[in-house]
Formats: C-alpha cells, structure tokens, sequence
C-alpha cells in the first residue's frame, strides 16, 4: 500500500470528508462489529457459584449453570463466541484435570453447545491451571534447575485438545507455547477424524506482565520460576513472525497475537505477512487498567474501550478476544 504524497494533489481537503456522521461512516475504513467478538470465561466445578475477580471487576470465575447464563447474554447481544479457561478441583503434576473426559471445560462446552448451538465454543488448550506448579509444561526438577519438558508435554496438549473436540468443541486454541505443539495437536484431531475442526493457535505469545490479573482468575501462577523460557521477549518482532510461520507451517488456521495493545506493530506485521486469519487478545490488565481508570472517572471507559479495539482492527485483527465483549456488543447496537 502506498500512499500518495499530499503535494501532488493540491487541491485535497481531507475535511470535506468529515463534516457528518454519514459522511464519516461512508468513507470509515475499519469498523468494529459484534461478529469479530470472542468472550472468554472462566468456569469451575459447582452449582451457583459466581466467584468474583479482584482484579477485574465484572468478570468472575462461573459455575456452569452460571456460565450458560453469561453465554445466554453474551451471545443474544450479537457475540460470536466464547473461550473458555478450566479451574479444576484438584491439580496434579501429570494435569490430568486438562484432558479428562468429565473435565470442567469439557463439561461446560458439552452444556454451552446443547444450548446455543450457534454460539461458538472455543477453548483455552494449555496445561497450567492444572498442573500443581502453574507451569504449560511438565516440570522436571534437575540437580542445578528445574526444566520444562517441551516434547513429552506434546502428547498431553494433543489428548487435550482432542477432548474438547469430542465434547463439541468448535476451535482449539493452544497457549501453552510449547515447540511443536501445533502438529501434535493436528496429528491427533485428524487421526480421531476431526479433520475439520479448526486450530486457533496463540503464535505470537509474549511473556507479559500484561497477564497478572489473569493468573488470580485462572489460579495459574507459577509456583516457581517463570514462562520466559516458553513465551517471548517483548522486545523480539523478527522472532514473533517466525512462530507465526511455523504455527502456520504445522496447520494452525487462525494465529493470535497476544498482549494486543501494546503489541499493534505485530499485529499489523503478522496479518501482513500472512495474511490469516488472525486475532488479538486484550488481556486481563489491559481490561484492569481501563476499568480501573474509569471507575475514577479518569476516563471514559466506553470509549477508551471501543477505540482501542477498532485500533486493533486497523492494525489487522479479524477476531477480538475481549473481557468486554458482551457490554461492547451492547454499546455497538445503540450507536
Ligand atoms: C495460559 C494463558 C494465559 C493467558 C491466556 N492463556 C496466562 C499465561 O500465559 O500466564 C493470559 C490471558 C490474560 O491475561 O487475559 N497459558
């Protein structure tokens, strides 16, 4: 794309373009729409329980029941879909919560696809909120340091991923950022005969202090050490294309970027590209601090909110995984 430089045309106005509203509309060029929206929840064992989170006020840790009711109103305000994150009972070192056929998550898409079938069921693919450590991983604790088996790791995304397919699952969505977790997880789907259900890969995952809020609401905080030997520097934009090609190159469908942002320049970089399907994630603290700043007054939170997704849009993203989403798709009708 180029643009032409303003001497040429002397005679250009951009204003004569900006004096209404219908004007302004017939010549936007990014718009944001309910159908780009994913709402992620968090669910957990139980009957009743809506189990508030501190750090981002308006959204709670749900039992199913409560879950469907969430999903009723996300999905009747126009939001496309959900992605949903399981808080087990128990957590082990093997994470047998993540892939068990009675798994929470794995009960809450068989619930959430009995009742909206229209709604679209994604779901988290990463190990930690069931392992007893926080890791994506599975932990070996050597002599000198404790490591990360990325291989070994692979067979249990792959289990996991293929169960929440067989739950009705409509995407899978790996997070864990493990090397090679895309092909394992193709490889498993298609040898189960899910060859049409699509992977939603978190590519470009930064290791970010963007997620802190997230870790009390998913209860994932590693208990020891930290994710930066699986997730990215926040400085690497060379590195963020690579996984991006190599997710793609082993059958991922939809790529992520994540934080969103503060990491626009790689969300316009990645589409670009590729030019895939892809979309950004505004995390939890990017939720935090605009509900925060708002509840002061400090801003407006609405739209703080809108512009900074139509941002992500201009940027490239064709799918908005938002905290928001539901009062976003709710502020979208009234405009
Ligand atoms: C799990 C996962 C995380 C997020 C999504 N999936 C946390 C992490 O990697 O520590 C973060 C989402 C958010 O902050 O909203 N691996």
């Amino acid at each position: 794309m180029s643009v032409h430089p303003v001497a040429a045309f002397p005679e250009y106005r951009p204003r004569r373009l900006r004096s209404s509203a219908v004007l302004r509309r017939l010549v936007s060029e990014t718009q944001l729409s309910a159908h780009n929206l994913v709402l992620p929840l968090f669910v957990r064992p139980g009957r009743r329980i809506r189990k508030p989170i501190n750090a981002m006020p308006g959204v709670s840790q749900l039992s199913v029941d409560e879950a469907l009711k969430e999903a009723a109103q996300a999905h009747k305000a126009g939001v496309a879909g959900v992605l949903l994150f399981g808080i087990p009972d128990a957590k082990d070192e093997r994470a047998s919560g993540a892939y068990a056929a009675k798994g929470i998550v794995q009960q809450a898409v068989r619930a959430l696809k009995r009742e909206f079938p229209e709604l679209l069921v994604i779901t988290d693919v990463c190990l930690c909120e069931y392992m007893s450590h926080g890791h994506c991983g599975i932990v070996q604790r050597g002599p000198r340091a404790t490591t990360i088996l990325n291989d070994p790791t692979l067979k249990l995304l792959a289990r996991t991923a293929a169960s929440h397919v067989e739950a009705g699952a409509d995407i899978v969505a790996p997070s864990d950022m493990m090397d090679g977790r895309v092909r394992a997880i193709r490889q498993e789907l298609d040898k189960q005969g899910y060859t049409d259900s699509p992977i939603m890969s978190y590519a470009a995952k930064f290791a970010s202090a963007f997620y802190g809020p997230f870790r009390e609401a998913a209860e994932s905080a590693p208990q020891f050490g930290d994710r930066r030997s699986y997730q990215m520097d926040a400085g690497n934009a060379r590195e963020a294309l690579r996984e991006v090609a190599l997710d793609i190159q082993e059958g991922a469908d939809m790529v992520m970027v994540k934080p969103a942002l503060a990491y626009l320049d790689i969300l316009y970089r990645v589409k670009a590209e590729f030019g895939y399907p892809t979309a950004a994630y505004a995390v939890s603290a990017e939720y935090s601090m605009v509900k925060a700043a708002g509840a002061q007054g400090w801003i407006d939170e609405r739209a703080v909110t809108l512009e900074s997704l139509l941002a992500m849009r201009r940027a490239g993203a064709d799918i908005l995984i938002t905290y928001a989403a539901t009062d976003v798709a709710g502020w979208l009708a009234k405009r």
